[in-house]
Order: C-alpha cells, then sequence, then structure tokens
C-alpha cells in the first residue's frame, strides 16, 4: 500500500505540471484530491490494515493529500496570473474601471480648439518649458520687471532671473504670440490660437493652482480693431456657453499689449444675478488688449502698417463655470467619483 502510495503522488504531480488552464486543473483536482478522489479512495481501504499499518498509511496518505493540496492552489495562483492580461480575471477588471473617457479639462480644450478654428483662427502649439527671451523680454516685459521675479516663476536655471539666457516653465500662453508666427511663418493678416499647459508658484487653493491651462489668441491685419476683438470674443462665448453673451471691456495692464484690458462676459446663466457670477451679473474671464508696438516688432510685423489684437484665459476657469465646479483642485485629483461625471 505504501507502493500504491507512491505511486499516486508520481501520477499526480506529473498529471499537475500538465495542467494548462482553468478546466484542467479543476479536472485533476476532483480525480485527485476531491472527495471521491484517488487519494481518498485508497485512504478508504485502510480499514481492512493492521492498527499499525493504520497509523502508518493515514499519515502518509494525509501528508500527501495536504501536499497536493499546496500544489494544486500554486498552480491555480499561476494560471491566474498567466490570463489576467485576458479571458475571466482581466474581463472583471474591465468592468470595474468602466469604459474610458476624456477630462473635463481635455473637453473644455477641444470645444475652444473647435469655436476658434470656426473663426478662422489656426492652432499652434509650443514648449512648457520656456526661453526667458520668450516668457518675457520679448514681450516687452523688462529685466527688472516684478513678474519675473522668482516669487511667481518657476526657474529651469537661475540664469532666467534677470537674462534673456533662462529656461522657465512658461508662466502664460503669450510667448506663443512670437513663437507661432516665427514658427508658422505667418504673414498678416492672420489669426492664431495656441491652447497650453502654463506654470506658476501659487498658493494652491479653490481657486488657484500652480498648474494650469491658458488659450492664447492673436489676430494681426492692416485693419484689426477693437471691436473685432469685440465681435470675435462676443461670438466665442456666446457659443461656448450657448447663450446670448456680451463682453464689456475695463482698463488694465499688460506690458505686451497698449491699450490693455480685462474682459468681463455677461452671466451666460442669468439676468438678474445668480451664484456663478456672485450677484454681479458679470464674470471675469481674459486678459487682453492691442498688441504693442514693440512686440510687433520683435514678431518682425511693421507696426506703422499692421496692428492686431491678443488675449489669454483661463482654460480651467472656462470648465469650472461651464460645469459649476467649486475646486479647481479636483482637476489634479485623479478622484474617480468626479472624474467619472464626465463620461
Ligand atoms: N498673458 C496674460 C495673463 O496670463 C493674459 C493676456 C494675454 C493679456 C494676451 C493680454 C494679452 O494674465
Amino acid at each position: 500500500m505504501e507502493q500504491q502510495l507512491e505511486e499516486l503522488s508520481k501520477k499526480a504531480n506529473g498529471e499537475l505540471s500538465s495542467c494548462e488552464d482553468a478546466q484542467a486543473l479543476e479536472a485533476w483536482r476532483v480525480a485527485y484530491i476531491g472527495r471521491s478522489g484517488a487519494v481518498s479512495e485508497l485512504l478508504r481501504g485502510i480499514k481492512d490494515l493492521s492498527d499499525e499499518d493504520k497509523r502508518v498509511i493515514g499519515k502518509n496518505g494525509n501528508a500527501l493529500r495536504r501536499e497536493l493540496e499546496e500544489r494544486y492552489q500554486e498552480k491555480l495562483h499561476v494560471l491566474e496570473k498567466a490570463s489576467s492580461g485576458r479571458g475571466v480575471q482581466a474581463t472583471s477588471y474591465d468592468l470595474e474601471a468602466g469604459v474610458g473617457h476624456l477630462h473635463p479639462l481635455t473637453l473644455t480644450m477641444s470645444r475652444v480648439h473647435e469655436i476658434f478654428a470656426s473663426l478662422g483662427f489656426i492652432i499652434a502649439d509650443g514648449p512648457e518649458v520656456e526661453e526667458a527671451k520668450f516668457n518675457f523680454d520679448l514681450l516687452n516685459i523688462p529685466a527688472e520687471h516684478p513678474a519675473r521675479g522668482e516669487g511667481d516663476t518657476f526657474m529651469v536655471d537661475p540664469l532666467s532671473v534677470n537674462g534673456a539666457e533662462g529656461l522657465v516653465l512658461r508662466t502664460q500662453t503669450s510667448p506663443m504670440q512670437i513663437r507661432s508666427v516665427e514658427a508658422m511663418r505667418l504673414h498678416p493678416p492672420f489669426s492664431v490660437i495656441a491652447p497650453g499647459r502654463v506654470f506658476r508658484k501659487e498658493k494652491v487653493d479653490a481657486t488657484h493652482e500652480s498648474t494650469f491651462y491658458q488659450f492664447e489668441g492673436l489676430s494681426v491685419s492692416e485693419t484689426t480693431s477693437i471691436a473685432d476683438f469685440k465681435f470675435i470674443i462676443e461670438t466665442f462665448f456666446s457659443t461656448f456657453f450657448n447663450a446670448e453673451v456680451t463682453i464689456r471691456l475695463r482698463p488694465s495692464y499688460f506690458p505686451f499689449v497698449e491699450p490693455g484690458f480685462e474682459v468681463d462676459m455677461s452671466c451666460p446663466f442669468c439676468k438678474t444675478g445668480c451664484k456663478v457670477c456672485k450677484y454681479s451679473k458679470w464674470i471675469e474671464v481674459m486678459g487682453a488688449g492691442m498688441v504693442h508696438p514693440n512686440v510687433l516688432k520683435n514678431m518682425n510685423i511693421d507696426p506703422e502698417k499692421y496692428q492686431g489684437f491678443a488675449f489669454g484665459g483661463a482654460i480651467d476657469r472656462l470648465a469650472m463655470i461651464q460645469y459649476g465646479i467649486n475646486d479647481i483642485r479636483l482637476f489634479w485629483s485623479g478622484d474617480v467619483r468626479f472624474l467619472r461625471q464626465f463620461s
């Protein structure tokens, strides 16, 4: 009987190693360690043995059962792991994660692309690690300007603080005004839009992030005026919010425009004041202005002959207004409860 046990052990181990899927493994389990499997069957026979043999065979038989059970668990684990890229396991993971979808910022950015493209703007893209020259100097922001300080700007190398030589994480998409004209050899008349990521050393709270997205616009021709700007931007916001929206301009200062203004849009959700516009009926949406002659010169465009407008707004802010999001930090939280609402 001892020999029978040994043979059984050999046979069971041999067959186990050739089990290649869950089905074969289950058949093996039933055949060997199941209730009426070979090991149980053998152990049932010990009742006819002497007490001494009963003890020895019983002990060895149970040891074999334990060993085979352990082997079975190991094998099960190996097969499950192997099939987790396909088959049963993979299906259950996929159900858990749900169908993928775009991030709300991506959705808003696509919408911005789409509307400006329909208004005749071409789309440009440029570097997030930017030369200080493009982020500041060529935009008429001189070396001593406070915005260049380390307080606002992530420096990639320390030369950036004073000189035009250094690299920074761009603090605005405005360097794309000059870059796109250079890179695409644009000659007036042209209109270009450049959406992208920007970085600022902000103290992060519900309305400020150190990383966010802007969209930069630039339109130049012999006759481009503030009236053109007003028409384009009113059309953009009216289309975006699917509501009749007007804009108003408040005087403001940016070194690369003259005159410069803050742009407010009439609240797309109410006529009399609501939570979104903080009961003021207006929402601040972007900075803008007529391109400064020095900046036109830096684009190799003759400021005596051509003029244009430029504007820059935050995609995050648009998305927050559009979807009623009250905390900008949610965009980067990776919280699926937040993200799933945009599928
Ligand atoms: N770059 C400015 C900002 O980030 C916005 C702006 C763009 C203002 C173009 C005027 C013209 O605040």
